[in-house]
């Protein structure tokens, strides 16, 4: 399969095609998890991955895994760290971390130049990487549609719920509208089992196709599965704790299957 990137005008094509963005338009639905777990599966099978945590002001990549890192982006915005200063080698999960802060309201408000800088300065890191996770926060606001542009596949995470699949829809038509040739896949989350899951991606599916003229392939599901909140609590990835349970195998089939396609 092709990658389309999702703006064709970038200076660098191949640093574009490292970058996988994880959006939803709705919050809750598993992005930052998937993000996590995606990048570990990745780093596990050889690829040298950077995830960067792309909610700006309500940052929570760090709190999930329990780190304290000592530098983030906070101290790139306000100019006292370069990009590359600011990353966090996340030892257990063998990738590096870009970490934002949470409560840093600032950052989620940045003007459009300073945001557009940083997302190149990030296109320029991915040089250095294999894959870049981009951890985007909920919604459709310029931030997030700025950010996404950097990458060259963007994987829309729905659940079952009407409200997911409303907010992963207006996630497509607006990035369609913007980026007509955009390589977006979609990742049906916290579904029952991989049939219910499977329904949930056709009628996201048959909407994009009927509305928009689009088919959005399947990235793929992952299972509803208790383990995932027990290892959030505990503040470990779920690869580590539980790396046979459903969702840890869920994520890693993505991560072949991206691994393959892209
Ligand atoms: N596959 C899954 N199985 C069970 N629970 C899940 C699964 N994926 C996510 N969750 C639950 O959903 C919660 C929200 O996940 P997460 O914080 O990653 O979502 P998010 O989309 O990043 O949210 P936000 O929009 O606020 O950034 C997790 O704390 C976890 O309890
Ligand atoms: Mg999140």
């Amino acid at each position: 399969m092709s990658l389309r990137p999702i703006a064709a005008d970038t200076p660098d094509p191949a640093a574009r095609r490292k970058i996988i963005a994880v959006a939803s338009g709705k919050g809750g639905v598993g992005k930052t998890w998937f993000s996590i777990s995606l990048s570990q599966a990745l780093s596990q099978s050889g690829q040298r991955t950077l995830l960067f945590d792309g909610d700006l002001g309500l940052a929570n990549v760090d709190i999930q895994l329990g780190l304290m890192p000592k530098q983030d982006l906070a101290g790139v915005i306000a100019g006292k760290l370069t990009l590359p200063q600011a990353i966090t080698n996340y030892r257990e999960g063998q990738f590096d971390i870009l970490a934002g802060r949470s409560g840093a309201g600032n950052l989620a408000m940045l003007p459009v130049q300073r945001l557009v800088t940083l997302r190149d300065n990030l296109m320029r890191l991915a040089g250095k990487y294999d894959r870049v996770i981009l951890d985007l926060s909920a919604g459709v606001d310029r931030t997030v549609q700025t950010l996404a542009a950097a990458a060259g596949t963007a994987l829309v995470v729905t659940t079952d719920e009407p409200t997911s699949l409303t907010d992963a829809y207006a996630f497509i038509k607006l990035t369609v509208a913007d980026h007509p040739e955009a390589d977006l896949r979609i990742v049906v989350n916290m579904a029952e089992t991989s049939n219910s899951g499977r329904e949930t991606y056709e009628t996201l599916r048959k909407a994009c196709y009927n509305f928009l003229g689009r088919e959005i392939p399947l990235a793929g599901i992952v299972r509803n599965d208790s383990k995932v909140r027990e290892s959030i609590r505990r503040q470990t990835a779920l690869l580590t704790r539980h790396p046979s349970a459903e969702a840890a195998q869920d994520v890693e089939a993505i991560a072949a299957r991206l691994k393959r396609e892209t």
